[in-house]
């Protein structure tokens, strides 16, 4: 079965959205198959989104992510890179849909609720740096 990485960003864990979240997500019928609250160390962090290392909002991103505890799991389900990516809506709160989890519970950019692979090869690394023992 196919498996996505997604977590829970610091600001909706603060706002105490994890089992909001959680629900919404097993509801749709995936499963939880590993889940872990912890603080990213800044090289975590840097890992985790080194793809946009060029981008201007990177420093922005890790200080964000790095800024309190987050809640990360692995999910599983038929096409869940898709599904989930569906469920959460567009990166920008302020586009995404109403009745996806952006649209419906955030409205900031960088700390746009949660995040969630966009490939089965961004799974494998981005899974690793939080779950390095599932690997
Ligand atoms: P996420 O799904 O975690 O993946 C990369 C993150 O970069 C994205 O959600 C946003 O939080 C952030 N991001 C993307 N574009 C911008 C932008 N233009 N300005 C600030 N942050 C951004």
């Amino acid at each position: 079965m196919e498996r996505t990485f997604i977590f829970i960003k610091p600001g909706a864990v603060k706002r105490g959205l994890v089992g909001e979240i959680i629900s919404r997500i097993e509801r749709k019928n995936l499963k939880i198959t590993a889940l872990k609250m912890v603080k990213l160390t800044k090289r975590e962090a840097e890992e985790l989104y080194s793809v946009h290392m060029e981008k201007p909002f990177f420093n922005e991103l890790v200080k964000c992510v790095t800024s309190g505890p987050i809640v990360a799991a692995i999910v599983e389900g038929r096409n869940v890179v898709e599904v989930i990516r569906k469920l959460i809506g567009s990166t920008d709160p302020v586009k995404a849909e109403p009745g996806t989890i952006r649209g419906d519970l955030g409205l900031d950019l960088t700390d746009n609720v949660i995040h969630a692979s966009d490939s089965e090869k961004s799974f494998r690394r981005e899974s690793k740096i939080i779950f390095p023992e599932l690997a």
